[in-house]
């Protein structure tokens, strides 16, 4: 597979998408607001059409290539490869009209990811990496921060619709990287957060109850851009196992951070 290829074919299908969300964006009313599940988890035409234009462009790259998407396109793959797609990832931010919202979409062979596009519309920012390929911002070689240190890092996070019983935990860790570091951001789009990292805006990104669309874009970038991603134990399981940690030099310490408390029993 000729991945560089294919990653500036789906650049071409994410900024067309975005277009259409960006329009969206200045007719969008908060009477156009429909609800998912309870009262914060929230939804819209926009996010739907979006997520039907990309499948149905995607589907023409790679036949028989299946899909995963927020909104609810799921088939399954007969080439092996999946697309793993959040249509409008800040949905949030995209409906009070706050940026940052983005177009992620990952495209993975099993778990292993090959391919990573995250466009950030109110800058029109488009990150993007694949196997064997440095990691770009609008075609600008990236990388992760040269930061080694947590004290010297800023970091970011996220808080997810719906808490567990880890919900203590979590807000202990924050309060550790908060007392740790310069401070940490929560900008309302996990891809974007990820992307950050991928850049140097950010030195790490972690986050909880995340799902395999929020994060298998950015993820690859990361990795690309010489980050290193994995989840709360260090390990690989993060692209469907909801934790992530994402970082260049200091992954390390920020695992030595959340591993002891999250596993503490808290
Ligand atoms: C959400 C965003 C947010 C993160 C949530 C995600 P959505 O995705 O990425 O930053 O904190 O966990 O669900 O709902 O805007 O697509
Ligand atoms: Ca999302
Ligand atoms: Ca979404």
């Amino acid at each position: 597979m000729n991945w560089l290829a294919l990653e500036k074919q789906v650049i071409e299908i994410v900024y067309k998408t975005g277009a259409f969300i960006r329009e969206a964006a200045a007719k969008f009313n908060r009477s156009d607001i429909e609800f998912k599940q309870g009262f914060n988890n929230l939804v819209s035409y926009v996010d739907k059409e979006a997520e039907l234009r990309l499948v149905n462009e995607l589907s023409k790259l790679i036949p028989g290539s299946g899909f995963l998407a927020e909104e609810g396109t799921h088939s399954k793959s007969t080439s092996g490869l999946t697309w793993i797609i959040d249509p409008l990832d800040g949905t949030t931010n995209f409906m009070h009209g706050a940026p940052p919202y983005a177009i992620s979409i990952g495209l993975a062979e099993g778990d292993v990811l090959k391919l990573g596009v995250v466009y950030e519309i109110t800058r029109d920012e488009c990150f993007h990496a694949s196997e064997g390929n440095p990691a770009r911002c609008n075609n600008r070689i990236i990388h992760v921060s040269p930061v080694q240190a947590l004290n010297e890092s800023l970091l970011a996070t996220g808080f997810p619709y719906y808490h567990s019983d880890k919900k203590e935990a979590y807000l202990h860790i924050i309060k550790v990287f908060l007392e740790k570091t310069h401070g940490i951001r929560r900008l309302g789009s996990a891809s974007v957060d990820l992307a950050y990292v991928a850049c140097g805006r950010f030195e790490g990104f972690f986050e909880y109850n995340l799902n395999p669309w929020d994060v298998a874009g950015g993820a690859l970038i990361v990795q690309q851009a010489g980050g290193i991603v994995s989840d709360f134990q260090g390990g690989k399981n993060f692209l469907h196992g909801g934790e992530l940690v994402a970082a260049g030099g200091i992954h390390r310490e920020m695992v030595d951070v959340i591993k002891p408390i999250w596993f503490s029993g808290l």
